[in-house]
């Protein structure tokens, strides 16, 4: 049995080292394992307090409150740590998440239209202001309206204008975006008055050409519509296109869906009509084929061909672009160059 006074030192002895373990815990876990250490059920104070018993009667008054005071005296100590540790935590938190707003922000890289769809879309603009509306066919077509409807039947020769690939014998990639005109017509009754932007495949590649390549269609049938309302429509477009001081010409030239037909070429503009290697040497850039319907395309779509004439064009995209912006290789929009693309 120990005495009073070993059991006083033992108690001033515990306080000591409590007090100084407390104060030095780093954090939570830290402090929770000296509380378990002292104020735990098998903690050196609690052990104290169990040891009362043993002693003589008269000794327990002074020994227990001298324990119970240092158990209250270690119970504040930690509820101090734990709201300084806390307190700390929560400083350091500020510390590093702290908002600098001074800082500018992180600019959002925005994209912007590629060249070839400002300019469709520019296109769709000018003629939409002319009355016409937009339509739309699939680019997997078949043989019947890439070709037959269009006054080319299988083996005719016009077949080979365009290198086709086909899908199979009778589905082919659309060479042009004329099947679409045969689709329309076959929806609805004149008066017609549409353009068919898309995209139509060929086996043809150079500095001018591209396998894909983009066509804008466009179609007008009604009551008396002739020549000169072709002409009038296309010279309408190249002004806004290019600018009024840009000469147009026609030239007399085949399709087999139109009759009669032409191209149309415009003035150079990367040569300024002197020759270049984009022209040929020739001055003039070939931008679209027109002409009137031909009365067999009517026939294939029931219309009355006494009653109704119409016109038809069909433009490349690329090269109406390759004018306008002075590029002098049709590779370049597809190559996706940032460097190229930013120009626009
Ligand atoms: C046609 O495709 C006819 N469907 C146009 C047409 C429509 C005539 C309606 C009459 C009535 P062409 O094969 O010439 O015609 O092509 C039209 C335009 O597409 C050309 O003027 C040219 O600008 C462009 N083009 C043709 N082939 C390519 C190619 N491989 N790459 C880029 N552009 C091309
Ligand atoms: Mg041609």
């Amino acid at each position: 049995m120990s005495s009073l006074n070993e059991i006083l030192t033992e108690i001033s002895s515990i306080r000591a080292e409590a007090q100084k373990e407390f104060q030095n815990a780093q954090n939570q876990i830290e402090l929770s394992q000296i509380k378990a250490k002292y104020l735990g059920r098998q903690g050196s104070v609690t052990r104290l307090l169990k040891r009362l018993s043993e002693l003589p009667p008269e000794e327990r008054p002074q020994i227990g409150s001298a324990v119970n005071l240092l158990k209250d005296e270690l119970n504040e100590l930690y509820e101090k740590m734990e709201l300084k540790i806390k307190k700390n935590a929560q400083l350091r938190a500020l510390e590093q998440e702290r908002i600098d707003i001074t800082l500018p922000g992180r600019r959002q890289p925005y994209g912007r239209k590629h060249p070839l769809t400002q300019v469709t879309d520019e296109i769709k603009e000018i003629f939409q202001g002319m009355g016409f509306s937009i339509a739309e066919g699939p680019e997997v077509e078949y043989d019947y309206y890439n070709f037959e409807a269009l006054n080319m039947p299988k083996n005719h020769p016009a077949r080979d204008m365009q290198d086709t690939f086909y899908i199979s014998e009778d589905i082919v990639l659309r060479t042009h975006t004329s099947p679409v005109q045969v689709r329309v017509m076959e929806a609805q009754k004149p008066p017609i008055r549409v353009i068919v932007p898309g995209k139509v495949y060929r086996h043809d590649s150079d500095i001018t050409h591209s396998p894909m390549f983009h066509q804008v269609e466009g179609l007008l049938v009604d009551e008396k519509v002739t020549l000169g309302d072709l002409k009038g429509t296309l010279e309408v477009f190249v002004h806004k296109m290019f600018g009024k001081e840009t000469r147009l010409r026609f030239r007399a030239s085949f399709f087999p869906f139109t009759e009669p037909s032409a191209e149309v070429d415009i003035s150079c503009m990367i040569c300024k009509g002197n020759g270049c290697r984009v022209c040929s040497q020739t001055g003039w850039l070939e931008i679209l084929g027109c002409g009137m319907v031909d009365p067999a395309v009517f026939k294939a779509v029931n219309y009355d061909s006494e009653k109704y004439t119409g016109f038809a064009f069909g433009m490349g995209v690329e090269r109406i672009a390759m004018l306008k912006y002075g590029i002098d290789d049709i590779r370049l929009f597809f190559e996706n160059d940032l460097r190229f693309l930013k120009q626009f």
